[in-house]
């Protein structure tokens, strides 16, 4: 099951979509941090810790850090006192691991979602942070994020979410359609950083309905809470291993 459909719009259809998301991340990757602090108006990094703590992140847990780019939730982590040798950032994009500084902070790992080169039940606490529109399919993920947790230890996915009202969709759309990548581009004068942040919210828009990925979460035999929203649009997923 895939989190959107395919977008041949923004990849040729003969381009596999992890290899595009390969490059578009690579690529990407030195401008992230100035590209997400336009998207987030700076508030990115306190989202992220907050959430964290709502979700009961604490020191002496084991945490696994999936699509961990420059390392934001598990700098975030790191700050909620969790020990750089109990945590695991994971990514497919040696370009954004280089970024994070990993592995001097916390430990670096390649390797995507569907698929974790991890035992199981290895972790305590598992998070995401604004990636699982990029996985290769939601249930063999979450089957995965199942498996490699401990009885009991938590999921947390953090999402962006299309926005259910008229306004705020049309709000939504203008900002991260338009504004974001004209903005991110006088900011870098970057290709590569301009077409990340293009990319952004055409995933965000054609991302299934967060019921599918509550389905989704149960379907692989997960205990899930209801959503919680923010702004409309920010979605926190959370699960628990049972
Ligand atoms: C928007 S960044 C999010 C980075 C970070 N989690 C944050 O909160 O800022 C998306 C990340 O997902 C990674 N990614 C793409 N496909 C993935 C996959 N199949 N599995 C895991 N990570 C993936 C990208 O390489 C990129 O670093």
């Amino acid at each position: 099951m895939e989190p959107h459909p395919d977008l041949t719009a923004q990849y040729a259809p003969d381009i596999a979509k992890p290899q595009f998301l390969k490059d578009l991340f690579d690529r990407g990757a030195p401008h992230y941090a100035r590209a997400e602090r336009i998207v987030s108006l700076g508030s990115g990094f306190l989202y992220r810790k907050n959430a964290l703590q709502r979700a009961s992140l604490a020191p002496g847990m084991r945490v696994l850090d999936v699509a961990t780019g420059t390392g934001l939730v598990a700098r975030a982590a790191l700050q909620l006192g969790i020990a750089a040798r109990d945590l695991v950032g994971l990514d497919p994009s040696a370009g954004m691991l280089r970024e994070a500084g990993a592995p001097v902070a916390f430990g670096a790992v390649r390797g995507v979602a569907d698929a974790l080169p991890f035992a199981d039940a290895s972790f305590d606490f598992l998070c995401m942070g604004f990636a699982l529109r990029h996985v290769g399919d939601l249930r063999a993920t979450f089957a995965e994020y199942r498996r490699v947790l401990r009885p009991g230890a938590t999921l947390l996915v953090l999402e962006i979410s299309r926005p259910s009202s008229p306004l705020g969709y049309r709000v939504a759309k203008t900002y991260l359609q338009q504004v974001v990548p004209f903005v991110t581009r006088l900011g870098t004068r970057d290709d590569d950083a301009e077409r990340m942040m293009r990319y952004y919210w055409h995933t965000i828009d054609a991302c299934v309905a967060p019921q599918a990925i509550l389905d989704a979460m149960t379907g692989a035999g997960l205990r899930v809470a209801p959503r919680k929203t923010y702004f409309g649009m920010f979605s926190e997923y959370r699960g628990a291993k049972r």
